[in-house]
C-alpha cells in the first residue's frame, strides 16, 4: 500500500496571531477542525520565531465530541466527558474518559513568507482509520 502525501496547507501569517488566541482551521481536510495556537513561550512541537506556535485537533479522542479551548486555563476541554488536553505538552491528556492524546498537527514556518504551515499530524484523529482518507 502507499502512503499519500498529506496537503501543505498555508493556515496563518505571523503578524495576524495573538498569544493565547486559537485560530480555528480543517486539516488534512475539510471533516478535520483544528485549532492552531500561539503561546508566546517555546512549547513542545512549537515553530515560529518563538517556537511557540502549535496546533491540535480538536475532535477529542474519547468519543470524537468538539474540545474548546479555555484561554485562562490554557487547556482544551471537553464538554462531553470532560477530558482536558494540555497544548503545551504535545496534546498529552491531562484527566478525563480519553486515552490518547490529541493528535498534533506537525506545522511548518516559512521565514519568507512569515506564515505558519501545515504539513503533516502525528496521532490518529478520531473516527479515522487513517488520517488521509
Ligand atoms: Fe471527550 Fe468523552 S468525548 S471526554
Amino acid at each position: 500500500a502507499t502512503t499519500l502525501p498529506y496537503p501543505q496547507q498555508a493556515i496563518a501569517k505571523l503578524g495576524d496571531l495573538k498569544i493565547n488566541n486559537p485560530v480555528s482551521f480543517s486539516y488534512p481536510d475539510g471533516a478535520s477542525p483544528c485549532a492552531l495556537i500561539k503561546k508566546g513561550k517555546p512549547v513542545s512541537g512549537g515553530v515560529g520565531p518563538d517556537n511557540d506556535i502549535v496546533a491540535y485537533s480538536t475532535l477529542c479522542t474519547h468519543m470524537g465530541c468538539p474540545v474548546l479551548y479555555d484561554q485562562a486555563a490554557e487547556t482544551f476541554k471537553c464538554p462531553c466527558h470532560y477530558s482536558i488536553f494540555d497544548p503545551d505538552k504535545a496534546g498529552q491528556m491531562v484527566t478525563g474518559q480519553a486515552t490518547e492524546n490529541l493528535p498534533q498537527i506537525v506545522l511548518a514556518y516559512n521565514d519568507e513568507e512569515k506564515s505558519v504551515y501545515a504539513i503533516a499530524v502525528q496521532g490518529l484523529i478520531y473516527g479515522r482509520q487513517a488520517n488521509i482518507i
